[in-house]
C-alpha cells in the first residue's frame, strides 16, 4: 500500500472535519477522493502529505508515519500547488531549472529533470515562453511537472483541474495518465464525477468526513441500482401493447419511450428484440442505459446513512 489511512478524525475548533476516515491506496494506482465542497477531501490531503496534524487515527504514506516519521513522508511526495509560486517573467524550463536547483539536483541534472518533464507533460515547445503567457492548462501542466521535480513515490493532486476549462481539464486529465505509466501512485481530489470516472482505478466518496462508499467507478454505479434498457417506439398507437408485453416498464407516453431495469443486460436487450419482432412494433432506438456517477453522488450524499450503503 502506498497510502494507508485508519480511522482518522481532525476537528477545527471542536467541529469535525474528519470524523473516521478510511482510505487503502496500492502502490502505482490511480485514487480519487470524490465529495462535495466541506467534505473534508483538502484536509485529507493536508495531513496525508505531513502540512496539518489529525487528532486520532494512523497515517502512513510511501511506508512511513506522517506522524513520527514526517521527514520520510515528505522526502517521498510531491504536492500539486507546493510550487505555487512560478516566475512569471521566466520560461517553464527555466523555472522547473529552478525548482530542481532548490530541491538539490546539481545544475546538469535540474536541466535533464526539466527536459524530461517538459517533454511528457506536452511543454516541450513552449519552454521558453514566458510563463505569463501560458494558457490556464498549460500552467497547470507546468505546476504538475514543477510537483514531479524530485521524482516522487506518491503524488496529491488537489482538485488538479478546478477553475480550469474543457480543454485546460483535459490537457491535465492526459498529464495525469502519463504519470501513470512511470509508476507514481495518485491520489486526486476532485469534484467531478467525470473526472474520478476518467482517471481513477478506485474511487472513494467522502461525505463530511467520512467514507459514504469506495469502488471502481462500475462497482460505485452499480450501487445506485441496475441497467435499464431504454426503447424509443415509432409508433404512438403501439405504446399499451408495448407496455403490456415488456415486464413492468416505465413509460413516457411523450417520447414513446418504455424502460425498465435488468439484471443481466444482453438478456434484457434480446427479450425486447423478441418481444417487439413477434408483435410486429417498430422500435426507432434501442440502449441499454447504465447509472452515471452523478447519479451516484447524489443518491449516496443525500443520505444520511451513506456509511451502511457501503458497508
Ligand atoms: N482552517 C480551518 N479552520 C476551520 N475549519 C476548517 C478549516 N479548514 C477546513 N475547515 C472546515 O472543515 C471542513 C472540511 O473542509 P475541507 O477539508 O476544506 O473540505 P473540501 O476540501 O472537501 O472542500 C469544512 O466544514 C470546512 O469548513
Ligand atoms: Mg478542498
Amino acid at each position: 500500500m502506498a497510502i494507508s489511512v485508519e480511522g482518522v478524525h481532525k476537528r477545527y475548533g471542536g467541529k469535525p472535519a474528519l470524523a473516521g476516515l478510511d482510505l487503502e491506496v496500492k502502490s502505482g494506482t490511480v485514487q480519487a477522493v470524490l465529495g462535495p465542497n466541506g467534505a473534508g477531501k483538502t484536509t485529507a490531503v493536508r495531513i496525508m502529505s505531513t502540512l496539518l496534524r489529525h487528532d486520532e487515527g494512523v497515517v502512513r504514506v510511501a511506508g512511513h508515519d506522517v506522524r513520527t516519521q514526517a521527514p520520510a513522508v515528505r522526502a517521498r511526495i510531491g504536492l500539486l500547488g507546493q510550487h505555487a509560486a512560478l516566475d512569471e517573467g521566466l520560461g517553464g524550463r527555466q523555472n522547473l531549472e529552478m525548482f530542481g536547483r532548490l530541491n538539490h539536483l546539481g545544475a546538469r541534472r535540474a536541466g535533464l529533470r526539466a527536459d524530461e518533464l517538459l517533454d511528457l507533460f506536452g511543454l516541450a515547445d513552449t519552454g521558453r515562453k514566458p510563463v505569463k503567457q501560458y494558457s490556464g492548462g498549460m500552467r497547470r501542466r507546468l505546476d504538475l511537472a514543477a510537483s514531479l521535480i524530485t521524482e516522487p513515490e506518491v503524488l496529491f493532486l488537489d482538485e488538479p483541474t478546478t477553475g480550469l476549462d474543457p480543454r485546460g481539464r483535459a490537457e491535465v486529465w492526459s498529464a495525469v495518465r502519463s504519470l501513470v505509466g512511470g509508476g507514481t501512485t495518485v491520489l486526486l481530489t476532485t469534484q467531478y464525477l467525470e473526472e474520478a470516472d476518467q482517471l481513477a482505478d478506485r474511487i472513494t466518496l467522502i461525505d463530511a468526513g467520512r467514507v459514504a462508499a469506495e469502488g471502481t467507478a462500475d462497482e460505485l454505479k452499480s450501487l445506485v441500482g441496475a441497467d435499464r434498457i431504454v426503447v424509443v417506439l415509432r409508433d404512438e398507437a403501439r405504446l399499451a401493447q408495448a407496455a403490456r408485453l415488456l415486464p413492468e416498464p416505465a413509460v413516457d407516453a411523450d417520447s414513446l419511450t418504455l424502460s425498465f431495469p435488468v439484471e443481466d443486460r444482453m438478456a434484457g436487450l434480446a427479450l425486447t428484440l423478441r418481444v417487439l419482432e413477434e408483435a410486429g412494433i417498430e422500435a426507432v432506438d434501442l440502449a441499454v442505459r447504465r447509472p452515471t456517477l452523478d447519479e451516484v453522488f447524489l443518491h449516496l450524499t443525500d443520505r444520511t446513512d451513506a456509511a451502511e450503503v457501503a458497508a
